[in-house]
């Protein structure tokens, strides 16, 4: 730890004296409506909030940006299995996500929509500037074009005559288009990123770009005739044409900032750091600084490339019904120990594999045995020897000093390793001081010095135990938000990210205030066991406070969108006696589809028209192959059934609350 402790202390000169007050803002991809949320969103989105969360500590002013891509053929394509026009797909997966980033602790600043009007003009100002340099040019193209990647292959790039990614045989487009002319600006690229060793990293990645650069890289085409596409951003220079997806997504990242004028690109943009994983590297580290040079516009600061979640080393695919639903986990194992075993497993860069047994074993160790049994052991002492009342510290005796040491190097390590997202490391680095203090326990053995009535010896174990449990915590509020708090809590702390500070931490020991009641004990970080076929393990309650009862927030019920509708029809599903699939008007543009258990109590007839209750939000489902988009809500009682309503005459599409 040699020479990380000097990097740390080098970092740590510069927060006090250059680094402080440097802005720091982070974005993460902004995802492509076409799925739900699964582990590979919820891991680059937490990562981005964990490192936000981290930058605040620091006291830098932050901005964390996410949201959703809403153009191009893929959505269009997605909107149609879903038999929904694309406006409102995409306003209800869009949501979707949107309304999962809370469950798991992450708070973005700002969540855009390529759909959103001042986005598209953006796009359309970018555009035009590019076209009056004139940087964009009208040709002809024919290549082969994989549907599945929205992008033109080129015939070194197939492989075997096949989409590397889709392994389908891309079709052959021959159409005329206009082009972006990238080659001009690869060369000032491969200087800036070789003046430039933090432009990309890990290493690994900055090599690839490098060698993708070393090959015969074309102009990029940048448009879809409106023939073959509609669903995009017109040419501001031709409205026959719309904007290719990846032109039209990068510049999110400076639309949400209100480029060129907005204070919040001024303020953010030298500070610009992209989170990717390695899927889409090229259009981040080749497209986007292209286009930004093109565009005269200061180029990011940082692009962060992270591998790929696999699950037991196979692909996530809905195919393979292999995909990890976040929400799932969160509700199992709680947001923060989720978060927690994210950013422990996964070595920044590299790829990593998910099994929930994974999961479990690191929560039963790091959080159960190790760092939930110190804080039980510290806070029953604490509660024992001086009635629940943080002792005062007296002169630390060699032992207690080496432990005060270790801390304060260990911290310092921590945040270097974090600053420069080995997430893993980092907390690999903190659990090592977390055993040191279990060994001062035993090695400091306060049951002796209490019975042998050595006081004020006691009181300077008990004290340099407590201050690291706290110190511990502020440093784990970044990634595990919610417990970070809930334990400073019960070291009678109450916390608060605007006024704790990470580089004060490293320059005392005194950040607990005798005299404070801490709790009796703590029940964070139960054991839990694996449980694949319940959903929910026995022994921990449910984020939230379940306790076996199924009790939920009002932020939770708020969050269910029962609305009014009215069934225009009701037709039998092929194979499934029970089951009709409605049509139900709920107020938005097209009727909602619903596959509804009711074929045993009504007919098609006597639902037709009839008002009923409907969860709108609930995610679609496949029901006998039939996606169902929502609920209608009934009770049973004996062999009866009745559809709840509002008072009769309701609109469509009013809110229930
Ligand atoms: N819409 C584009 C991005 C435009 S950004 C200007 C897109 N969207 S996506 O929905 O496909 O998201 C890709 C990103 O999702 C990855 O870069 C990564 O952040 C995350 N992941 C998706 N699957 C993943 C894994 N299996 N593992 C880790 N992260 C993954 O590309």
């Amino acid at each position: 730890m040699k020479c990380l402790k000097s990097k740390a202390e080098a970092n740590h000169d510069n927060h006090q004296e250059t680094h402080s007050l440097n802005p720091f803002f982070i974005s993460t991809p902004i995802y492509y409506v076409n799925a739900k949320p699964h582990l590979g969103h919820a891991y680059t989105t937490i990562v981005a909030d964990s490192i936000n969360r981290f930058h605040k500590l620091r006291k830098c002013p932050t901005f964390f940006l996410t949201g959703t891509d809403e153009h191009g053929d893929k959505i269009v394509e997605a909107a149609s299995r879903n038999n929904q026009h694309p406006a409102d797909y995409v306003n209800r997966i869009s949501t979707l996500f949107r309304e999962t980033w809370p469950w798991l602790e992450v708070e973005p600043d700002r969540f855009i929509r390529t759909t959103d009007p001042e986005h598209v003009r953006c796009v359309q100002t970018v555009l035009q500037k590019v076209y009056d340099r004139g940087d964009i040019y009208f040709g002809e193209y024919g290549g082969h074009y994989c549907y599945g990647c929205e992008r033109f292959y080129t015939e070194k790039e197939l492989q075997e005559g096949l989409c590397p990614d889709h392994l389908e045989k891309p079709a052959f487009i021959q159409e005329k288009n206009y082009f972006f002319r990238m080659t001009k600006y690869l060369e000032p690229l491969r200087k800036h990123i070789m003046d430039n060793p933090d432009f990309i990293k890990p290493e690994r990645y900055r090599n690839e770009v490098l060698g993708m650069l070393g090959d015969e890289l074309n102009d990029l085409c940048i448009s879809r005739p409106k023939s073959r596409l509609s669903w995009g951003i017109d040419l501001p220079f031709d409205p026959g044409f719309v904007t290719y997806v990846w032109f039209d997504a990068l510049i999110n990242y400076i639309s949400a900032l209100d480029w060129p004028e907005g204070p919040d690109f001024r303020t953010y943009w030298k500070g610009a750091h992209h989170l990717v994983a390695k899927d889409i590297l090229k259009p981040h580290a080749v497209f986007w600084p292209t286009m930004l040079m093109a565009a005269g516009i200061p180029l990011y600061s940082g692009l962060r490339v992270h591998g790929y979640w696999t699950i037991k080393e196979t692909k996530m695919s809905k195919s393979l019904g292999n995909v990890v639903e976040p929400l799932s986990m969160k509700d199992k194992y709680g947001a923060s120990a989720f978060r927690y075993f994210l950013l422990r497993e996964m070595q920044f860069g590299l790829d990593a594999s998910f099994s929930e047994e994974a999961l479990v074993g690191r929560l039963n160790a790091d959080l159960a045995n190790d760092l939930g049994n110190l804080t039980n052991r510290v806070l029953a002492m604490t509660n024992k020897y001086f009635n629940g009342v943080v002792p005062e510290m007296g002169t630390p005796g060699p032992p207690d000093q080496e432990v005060i040491n270790a801390g304060l190097d260990a911290f310092g390590d921590y945040v270097c390793l974090f600053g420069d997202f080995d997430f893993a490391k980092a907390l690999s680095r903190l659990w090592i001081f977390v055993s040191h203090l279990n060994r001062h326990v035993d090695q400091s053995a306060p049951w002796v010095l209490f019975k042998e009535g050595h006081t004020r010896q006691l009181q300077t174990v008990i004290y340099v135990l407590l201050e690291g449990l706290r110190k511990i915590a502020v440093h784990l509020w970044p990634v595990m938000p919610s417990d970070s708090q809930k334990m400073l809590k019960q070291l009678g702390v109450i916390f608060d990210p605007k006024t704790a500070d990470l580089v004060q931490e490293r320059c005392s020991w005194s950040g607990l205030e005798p005299g404070t009641m801490v709790a009796e004990k703590s029940n964070l970080f139960p054991r839990v066991e694996l449980n694949l076929e319940e959903s929910e393990p026995k022994d921990k309650p449910r984020s939230g406070d379940d306790h076996g009862q199924k009790e939920i927030g009002f932020e939770d019920f708020q969050k269910l969108r029962i609305v009014t509708g009215r069934i225009i029809s009701a037709v039998q599903v092929d194979n499934a006696d029970k089951l009709y699939c409605l049509s139900v008007d709920i107020g938005e543009n097209n009727p909602r589809q619903i596959v509804a258990g009711l074929a045993q109590y009504f007919s098609p007839q006597e639902l037709q028209g009839r008002e009923v209750v409907v969860l709108a939000n609930l995610a679609p489902k496949k029901i006998r192959g039939v996606i169902s988009q929502g609920m209608v809500l009934a009770v049973r009682q004996g062999g009866k059934m009745s559809l709840l309503r509002a008072e009769p005459g309701a609109e469509p599409g009013k809110r229930i609350s």
